[in-house]
């Protein structure tokens, strides 16, 4: 990573918890933020990713306000594009393992379904927003028995799926990598940017889904823009195609 990153907090009574942070990243705590690219900064709200000098405003997990709360509460329940690409159907609620949690909406979408979901994110920057995002949607009365489907790993998700025994293998396997060089990314603009200069892009996700055949019992999903080629120009068995995105599906022999 190339850019320089610090913590910082807006008030006082978050200072020990930026401290924390920061001791975790291993990155500087500081109060003026000035000379560093990136700053992680604890508002009273919560955690947000921002890019020093610059309009553009803060990237955050959100699950109790905007899009993914307003799915949550007004969505299109199993309907849902997302729904079908995991297989839910009435009497079958899979297990799922999120290998790119991200900031979480499509986990959390498919734990609001009832589904059991692991989410494994390997960037302690992008973790740490998340894990902010499940905290505080952990209080919500509303969201809580969905926040009890739902762990997170701070881990690289090859090395995660290598650590399975045969009981823990998943159900569902579900992919959402960043794409290289890509103008059509799911993510929204201001995410895309920032995480593309954060994170960087993902240049190992064929082998993410070489391993992710391996481990899902029985399927693995992509999330792919809607004319994108498919990943490692794989062929799926079949795809679910919305409006600007696609599901690619791999089926276990046992989904078949
Ligand atoms: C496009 S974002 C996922 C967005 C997510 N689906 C959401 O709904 O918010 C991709 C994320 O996957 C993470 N990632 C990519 N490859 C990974 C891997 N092999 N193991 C763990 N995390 C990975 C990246 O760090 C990035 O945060």
């Amino acid at each position: 990573m190339s850019v320089s990153i610090a913590i910082t907090s807006h008030d006082s009574s978050q200072q020990h918890r930026a401290e924390e942070l920061a001791q975790r990243l291993a990155l500087p705590a500081v109060t003026d933020g000035a000379d560093f690219d990136f700053l992680l900064t604890y508002t009273e709200a919560r955690l947000e990713l921002r890019k020093t000098n610059s309009k553009t405003g803060g990237v955050y997990a959100d699950f109790v306000s905007g899009k993914v709360a307003h799915r949550f509460r007004y969505g299109g329940g199993r309907g849902q594009l997302i729904a079908k690409a995991v297989g839910l159907k009435s009497g079958n609620t899979p297990s799922v393992l999120d290998l790119t949690a991200g900031l979480g909406r499509d986990g959390f979408v498919l734990a609001s379904l009832g589904c059991e979901v692991t989410m494994v994110e390997r960037s302690p920057i992008v973790a740490a927003l998340l894990r902010d995002g499940l905290e505080r949607a952990a209080t919500v009365s509303e969201i809580a028995e969905v926040m009890g489907r739902i762990s997170l790993l701070e881990q690289e998700g090859a090395n995660y799926m290598q650590s399975l025994s045969e009981e823990e293998r998943p159900d569902i396997c579900y992919l959402d990598p960043m794409y290289p060089h890509s103008k059509k990314s799911a993510l929204p603009g201001k995410e895309m940017m920032l995480f593309r200069e954060v994170v960087g892009e993902d240049q190992d996700t064929e082998e993410l889904l070489e391993a992710a055949m391996v481990a899902a019992r029985r399927r693995v999903v992509v999330k792919r823009p809607r004319k994108a080629l498919p990943l490692g120009h794989q062929e799926p068995d079949f795809q679910i195609t919305g409006k600007s995105t696609r599901y690619d599906i791999y089926l276990s022999a046992q989904d078949t």
